[in-house]
């Protein structure tokens, strides 16, 4: 069966102030009742699954079992991190855990994806060629010049869907990813991948040799409590810090994408999330626990998480109650939150 590894380990910063270091933006139910690492680990079950790898901090661990445990997708292994070390050395430790030829599909936590049949079907295409020693990504038809996202040149197809990756560009410059969107030929990485473990592991001791070693000196010495994993906090902290489109898809051989339309979004910012949300008639995604009124209002994203929150003939606000803070900043500027933590961290 395929082994899902799931990665829960980034922080969220700019859904502040809903998405806060003791509880990040894939534990928040932002687009369902569910959370974000729920409706992940929801998404990779069934017959053709194992139950999920998890890779996330420590300090996360009892809220991470919580919320598998309650929607019966309950962690094979749950492996918590002394301290963040980027992607590519988390999922070497999911590499290591799983341990031989095993398909790894490796999932963000915090993705919206809303076609899960897509989803499914763009895994079975690709299945073929993973076990046949390939790395496979999916890939998203590009909307914008994003700087944030990798981009990937869509090589030639090497059989059913799925085609050979011409160039990796993780990041690029916004001139760069200006020409990549308008030549047409490339897509967005969506963050997803497919491979076996020990290919994965191979690539790490040709790109990345330092790392594989540090990771696997963490596993060997690590303590382990039922299904939690506790990788050693020294062999570990010796590891570099990078990701797995830095330090392997960039670089590696024998790397193929399977372009897919399945409504994915990275939900990276409160646009992004008024944007996927049901809205009513004028525009608005409202969104409580707490109340919401509003008279002649429209585009609004509006959450709250216990205040009552009124407008009164406002349009195109982004509105976000939790605790006691509150965020307000007109749509289209919301990749400025980032900057307000920034700021706030600065002036404590
Ligand atoms: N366990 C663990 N440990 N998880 C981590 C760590 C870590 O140290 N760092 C990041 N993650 C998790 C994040 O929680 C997220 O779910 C996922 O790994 C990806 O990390 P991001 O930090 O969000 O990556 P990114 O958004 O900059 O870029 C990646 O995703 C884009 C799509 O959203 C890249 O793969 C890009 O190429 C891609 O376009
Ligand atoms: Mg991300």
């Amino acid at each position: 069966p395929i082994v899902p590894v799931i990665l829960s380990g980034g922080s969220g910063t700019r859904l502040w102030p809903m998405s806060r270091p003791e509880r990040p933006k894939q534990m928040l139910a932002l687009t369902a009742e569910e959370t974000m690492l729920q409706l992940t680990a929801k998404r990779a079950t069934g017959e053709r699954f194992a139950s999920p790898i998890v890779v996330a901090n420590a300090r996360h661990a009892d809220m991470v079992d919580a919320q598998l445990g309650h929607v019966e997708a309950a962690a094979q292994a749950l492996i918590l991190e002394p301290m963040g070390r980027n992607t590519a050395p988390a999922i070497a430790l999911a590499a290591i855990a799983a341990g031989d030829k095993s398909p790894l599909l490796v999932m963000p936590s915090d993705h919206v994806i809303a076609d899960v049949d897509a989803f499914h079907a763009a895994i079975h295409a690709a299945l073929p060629l993973v076990e046949d020693g390939w790395l496979v990504t999916f890939g998203i038809d590009p909307l914008a010049p994003e700087t944030g996202y990798g981009w990937i040149h869509v090589g030639e197809e090497i059989s059913g869907g799925v085609h050979r990756v011409a160039k990796f560009v993780e990041k690029p410059p916004r001139d760069k990813a200006e020409a990549m969107l308008a030549a047409g030929d490339h897509a967005w990485n969506g963050g997803i991948f497919l491979f076996r473990a020990d290919i994965y592991l191979g690539a790490l001791s040709v790109h990345a040799p330092d790392m594989l070693a540090a990771c696997q000196q963490a596993m060997d010495k690590a303590v382990r409590d039922g299904t939690r994993i506790y990788p050693d906090k020294d062999a570990f902290a010796a590891s570099p810090d990078d990701s797995i489109d830095y330090a392997v898809m960039e670089k590696a051989e024998r790397v193929a994408v399977v372009p897919v339309s399945m409504g994915w979004s990275d939900l990276g910012s409160w646009d992004a999330l008024h944007e996927i949300s049901d809205r009513d008639d004028a525009g608005n995604a409202h969104a409580g626990p707490g109340e919401v009124i509003a008279i002649d209002t429209a585009n609004c994203l509006v959450r709250t998480d216990g205040a009552r929150v009124a407008l009164v003939g406002v349009e195109d606000l982004i509105v976000v109650a939790s605790g006691n803070d509150i965020l307000i900043l007109p749509r289209g500027r919301s990749q400025e939150v980032k900057k307000l933590i920034e700021k706030m961290k600065a002036s404590e």
